[in-house]
């Protein structure tokens, strides 16, 4: 019943947003820590690799509900966002773009990059369908794991790969600059106050994501890693 009105209410869905959104930030953050795993060289990314994989049953649980999650984050959105259209069929005249940031204005667009970006990673990554020749599967380090660390460096020696990866992250960086701000926003966390601060920490964030996750490709490009 709860369930049933938190999917129908408009507050409801955006509760819902919000949520699955912090979910989903959580993995980017967990996940971008791991991948610097590759800074301490091919023993511990592939045992921290290996190590994931083990966990078996609660891996399997882990990847549902972010799949869940990254589902309903996506379809309550675009249902929002064609109701908030269908509520005002004709746009303002003259938009207001000097208080609306450009993240906020390319949510939707941003969205449906990192929609992509996330498909096309995991045929790269996860299923080995990009670089089938560079596939961990095929790859094992002298342990016999393994080599993820290799298929990382081979995939990103790729300048058009690592460049697409540079740029779909900084998609993510902008949908993240804004989706924390309206996060806080929905949980009620925000003050006029505080607003500017969080505005701060907000860009201080995306900031972060966007170099946490590029000093990798950008290493390999330059040789510092391989
Ligand atoms: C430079 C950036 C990135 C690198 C080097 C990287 C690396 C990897 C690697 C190596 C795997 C496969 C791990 C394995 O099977 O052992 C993986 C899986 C994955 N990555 Fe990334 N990744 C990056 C960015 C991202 C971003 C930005 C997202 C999300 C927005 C993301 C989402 C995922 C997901 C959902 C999986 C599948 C996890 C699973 O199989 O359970 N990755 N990544």
């Amino acid at each position: 019943m709860v369930l049933k009105r938190m999917f129908t209410s408009s507050v409801g869905r955006k509760f819902l947003v919000a949520l699955t959104g912090t979910l989903l930030i959580l993995f980017i953050i967990v996940h971008m820590i791991g991948n610097w795993n590759m800074f301490l060289g091919p023993d511990a990314m592939n045992s921290y690799a290996e190590k994931l994989q083990s966990l078996g049953g609660i891996l399997w649980i882990a990847r549902i509900g972010l799949l869940l999650a990254f589902v309903i984050h996506i379809f309550l959105t675009i249902q929002l966002n064609i109701e908030n259209k269908m509520a005002r069929p004709i746009p303002y005249k003259k938009k207001d773009y000097v208080k609306a940031s450009l993240s906020s204005r390319t949510m939707v667009l941003s969205g449906i990059l990192i929609l992509s970006f996330v498909v096309y990673h995991l045929l790269h990554y996860t299923f080995g369908v990009v670089q089938p020749e560079t596939f961990k599967m095929n790859l094992t380090d002298s342990t016999g794991k393994p080599d993820v660390y290799r298929m990382v460096i081979y995939g990103f020696q790729n300048p058009i790969i690592s460049i697409s990866y540079i740029i779909a992250i900084l998609f993510l960086s902008m949908h993240l600059d804004h989706a924390l701000q309206s996060t806080f926003q929905t949980f009620g966390l925000t003050t006029k106050n505080i607003f500017d601060r969080l505005i701060k920490i907000s860009h201080g964030f995306a900031i972060f994501i966007f170099i946490g996750y590029n000093i990798v490709p950008v290493s390999i490009l330059i040789g510092i890693l391989h």
